[in-house]
């Protein structure tokens, strides 16, 4: 199989996200095993979006966030709930865009070239599935835009997971 990352630098975010969302169901179409999906997943993004220094998963496994499938230098592998970026995200079930990574009281810096961070939580229903962390070297890299496309991305994903499910 060969899949083809295009990316479409003279077009508005929204025109780059849109064109992402399609290539991304392209990628999950037919497959549905969970691990191998979120590697895609973040391969895509770290391809197909400027300035991301960083981008991948962090699991949620007994009760804290384990290291998953990801993109760029390696990372610190456990995070407690409610510690850091992410585990904060994973605490309030919401997505949390930090401009200034510095300025973060709990920020745990993996790379300390990184600036920017923005990190969704994974749910389905109730329950929390893990976080989608994406860092930037530039301050300020991602906008609520970014925000509200990436959610739709990790619903995309999601969806593939419940398939899995009833198969
Ligand atoms: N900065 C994150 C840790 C993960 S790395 O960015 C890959 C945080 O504060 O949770």
């Amino acid at each position: 199989m060969t899949f083809q990352v295009t990316t479409n630098s003279l077009g508005s975010k929204a025109e780059v996200y849109a064109q992402l969302a399609e290539q991304l169901r392209s990628l999950l179409a037919g497959e549905h095993d969970f691990i191998a999906n979120a590697a895609n997943f973040s391969a895509l993004l770290f391809h197909s979006l400027p300035d991301v220094s960083w981008v991948g998963f962090y699991l949620h496994k007994e009760g804290e966030l384990v290291l998953g499938p990801f993109q760029g230098k390696p990372a610190c592998v456990r995070i407690a709930i409610g510690k850091g970026v992410c585990g904060t995200a994973a605490q309030q079930r919401q997505t949390i865009l930090v401009d200034n990574v510095h300025d973060f009281p709990d920020h745990i810096a993996c790379d300390s070239a990184s600036n920017s961070e923005i990190v969704v939580p994974l749910l389905e229903g109730e329950e929390l599935i893990g976080v989608l962390d994406l860092d930037s070297t530039l301050f300020a890299r991602f906008s609520e835009e970014d925000a509200q496309w990436l959610n739709e991305l990790a619903e995309i994903f999601l969806a593939a997971k419940r398939v899995e499910a009833i198969q």
